[in-house]
């Protein structure tokens, strides 16, 4: 059994903030922000949550896949700001579409979470557990934004992005996931942090604390752009694939400087990878699903094309998935 991408939608909220606005209210400004990070702007929920954009993403991809509710069997939310400790974001989502035969359940590797959740719902497809299954990549980090720290506010934005999974026999084509690399290093946890909010213990006399982005962004930076290219590279040499064979590396968007460099590293050309950092952000576990997305229905992917989408982030963590379009 192999696992096809049968359908991608995408969901991003309507209010643009630019760097000019930013610039309003902390110590910064577009040249900076532009040249440092390739970002223009973001879209900024006025309060819709992680569930109602990933929600909204996945009835887009349901849509272009042709796929009702009822088809669904497995939802997987990659995502690292559910609007709730609990229900899970991918329980509220099988609620919201009406998916009631589905199973649901949510994946935290932050930005990685897309990856890790196509993982997953591949394993659970190619083994024939499942045979339709909905993978989201979702975050609203605006709420975990220090909004008076111009270290980090002004590199994140909200969104969400799905695809439609099927399994398929492995006769019936050679498209689809032909395989993901994931990995994690928890001793390097606390270069990208969010504290949990606390509401305090009586017993134990702590206060109530609340959380908020932290990065060291060099050693993020660092992080990247050396477990990247070795990740892609394991993925090339495990499935016996040549650099050459690949249309599109779809980079998580946190930074158009750590895609260039990643590009340097592994010796492709910018034009192998497709940006849309300018005009997002960093949405983190969203990123890679909605610029596959945007690939998708402007046309940009043809049949038996290979695609790699790779992603990092805290934990840390990082992944790689070689597919075919079909
Ligand atoms: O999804 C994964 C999550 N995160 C990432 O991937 C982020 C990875 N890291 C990065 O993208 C970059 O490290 C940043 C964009 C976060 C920062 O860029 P940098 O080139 O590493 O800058 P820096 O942290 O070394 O800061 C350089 C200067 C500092 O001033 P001084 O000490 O040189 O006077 C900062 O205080 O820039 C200052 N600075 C700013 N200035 C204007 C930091 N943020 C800003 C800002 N506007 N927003």
């Amino acid at each position: 059994m192999k696992t096809m991408i049968i359908g991608t939608g995408s969901y991003a909220p309507d209010r643009v903030v630019t760097n000019e606005d930013l610039a309003g209210i902390v110590e910064t400004s577009d040249e900076w922000i532009s040249t440092r990070t390739g970002i223009r702007e973001r879209r900024i929920s006025l309060g819709q949550g992680t569930t109602a954009m990933a929600a909204e993403a996945a009835r887009r991809a349901m849509e272009d896949a042709g796929v009702g509710p009822e088809e669904i069997d497995l939802i997987v939310v990659g995502t690292a700001t559910a609007d709730h400790c609990f229900p899970s974001a991918a329980c509220e989502v099988q609620g919201i579409l009406g998916a009631d035969r589905a199973v649901g359940y949510d994946i935290s590797a932050a930005c990685s979470g897309f990856i890790f959740a196509l993982n997953t719902a591949d394993s659970f497809i190619r083994s024939g557990v499942y045979r339709t299954g909905l993978v989201i990549g979702a975050d609203n980090l605006s709420k975990l934004v220090d909004w008076s720290d111009r270290s980090t506010c002004v590199l994140f934005g909200d969104g969400a992005g799905a695809v439609v999974v099927r399994g398929c026999e492995e006769q019936e084509t050679g498209s689809g996931v032909i395989r993901t690399e994931i990995g994690s290093d928890g001793r390097k946890a606390s270069v990208l942090t969010c504290r949990s909010r606390t509401m305090g213990n009586f017993l134990t006399g702590t206060k109530p604390e609340i959380g908020y982005i932290s990065m060291e962004g060099q050693e993020v930076f660092k992080f990247a752009v050396k477990k990247v290219p070795e990740c892609i590279e394991q993925l090339l040499s495990n499935t016996g694939t040549k650099m050459e064979e690949i249309k599109y590396l779809v980079l998580h968007q946190a930074n158009f400087r750590i895609c260039e460099s990643i590009a340097r590293r592994l010796k492709v050309s910018m034009d192998k990878i497709p940006m849309n950092i300018e005009c997002y952000g960093n949405t983190s576990g969203a990123t890679i699903p909605v610029l596959l997305d945007e690939l998708n229905r402007d046309g940009r992917l043809s049949s038996g094309d290979k695609v790699i989408l790779a992603g990092f982030g805290a934990g840390l963590t990082w992944g790689a998935s070689l597919i075919q379009w079909q």
